[in-house]
């Protein structure tokens, strides 16, 4: 089968209740769920200001839990053995199992903010967001921990607050200075619509998107490469250097002239990451216009250029990726393929195509067969359509 089915929510909901009872023998008294996301277009922007198109997937992380009368929080997860035994009445820090770190870090952003202590608690953690897929298991396992440390202190924080909360538990945690693309997405998603995000002004925007005629089809390379290694650090780094090249205080107030202006000073490679921000700003800009009006036609270009972009000028693409839009293009808008680009981080994970319903089993059997007769991998391909945001069953 091309297109692999989404677990439901209530099946994983059944799952993370069974291995509860199984472990603590326990009933859950609170089930968190926070989704995955995909990135239409706006990519390594997030941190410059820029605006970003993502939504959240129908791919999610569920925590089922039940009080254990202690001072302590005993969690496990279906893909580790070990047990994390975190104590909830002092200071976080990010100790082993290396999945902890993502919860130990939101645990001390709820501490940070005096909802402490919480109550001991027995938990169990499930997934369907691929590991390492460029799709933000990350933060959806940040954002499931938040929702469920809010059930559990009976104490609700504002979206953007809890977004950021995640945010800084995966910089000072996990050590990934990322912007703030996936935790918002995982956090504001909406059924049927995109969470178009300023960055600068930190707000998201719903856009409905809900045409049963368009299908969005997420290709998993298989292949990944750690985003810790200092790859996305460096590039970040880069487009730092590049703004103060440019002199201005935003990427929001910088033009495609005032890159090729200060292109001698800045050298090739800033020069390169530069030119990447301004046009994928531009592009983004573009395609959220053409999405509010119902004009998908206009994607397909923006998506490519934002891809060659991506592989060329910010080098955060790998050959599994290019082969997978290279596959997408192949097919093209005769075959239903309305656009296709590397989403999320890069350096391997998965690509997002835009395609029309009717194609999308034909364009799924031809991009995991061509991809597999190349590589001899077998791609992960499932659909999704936008889905909720983190929240309590
Ligand atoms: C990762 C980061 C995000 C964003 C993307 C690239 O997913 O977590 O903040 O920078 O890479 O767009």
């Amino acid at each position: 089968m091309s297109i692999q089915p989404n677990t439901s929510l209530a099946d994983l909901a059944a799952e993370a209740k069974d291995q509860l009872r199984h472990f603590y023998k326990k009933e859950a008294t609170l089930v968190a769920a926070a989704p995955g996301r995909v990135n239409l277009i706006g990519e390594h922007i997030d941190y410059c200001d820029g605006f970003v198109l993502p939504f959240a997937i129908e791919r999610h992380i569920l925590i089922a839990a039940a009080p254990n009368g202690t001072n302590e929080a005993r969690i496990r997860t279906t893909s580790d053995e070990v047990e994390a035994v975190i104590p909830l009445n002092h200071e976080q820090l990010p100790i082993a199992p290396k999945w902890s770190h993502y919860v130990r870090g939101v645990l001390e952003g709820f501490r940070t903010r005096n909802i402490w202590p919480l109550p001991g608690f027995d938990a169990l953690i499930v997934s369907s967001v691929p590991t390492g897929g460029g799709l933000s298991s990350s933060a959806a396992l940040e954002l499931a921990v938040a929702t469920l440390c809010e059930g559990l202190a009976d104490n609700y924080l504002p979206t953007k607050e809890k977004a950021l909360l995640a945010q800084k538990a995966e910089h000072d945690f996990a050590g990934v200075p990322c912007g703030i693309m996936d935790q918002f997405a995982s956090a504001f998603g909406k059924k049927d619509h995109l969470v178009l995000i300023d960055c600068q002004s930190a707000e998201p925007e719903l856009i409905p998107f809900n045409d049963p005629k368009l299908t969005i089809l997420i290709a998993n390379t298989m292949v990944s490469h750690d985003l810790t290694d200092g790859a996305y650090a460096a590039r970040r780094k880069d487009t730092g250097d590049g703004l103060a090249h440019i002199k201005k205080s935003s990427w929001r107030d910088a033009t495609a002239a005032d890159v090729e202006a200060a292109k001698d000073k800045m050298g090739d490679r800033v020069y390169r990451r530069s030119r990447h921000v301004v046009g994928e700003i531009a592009r983004t800009v573009q395609a959220a216009e053409a999405l509010k009006n119902d004009d998908f036609a206009s994607l397909a270009p923006l998506m490519a250029a934002s891809h060659v972009s991506l592989r060329d000028d910010f080098e955060v693409s790998c050959e599994e990726l290019d082969l997978l839009v290279e596959i997408a293009d192949g097919i093209g808008p005769a075959g239903g393929v309305l656009g296709s680009r590397m989403t999320g981080g890069g350096f391997g994970g998965s690509t997002v195509t835009l395609c029309r319903t009717d194609n999308a089993v034909d364009i799924a059997a031809t991009l995991e067969d061509s991809y597999r007769a190349k590589t001899q991998i077998t791609p992960q391909i499932f659909a999704s359509r936008p889905a909720q945001g983190a929240h309590l069953l």
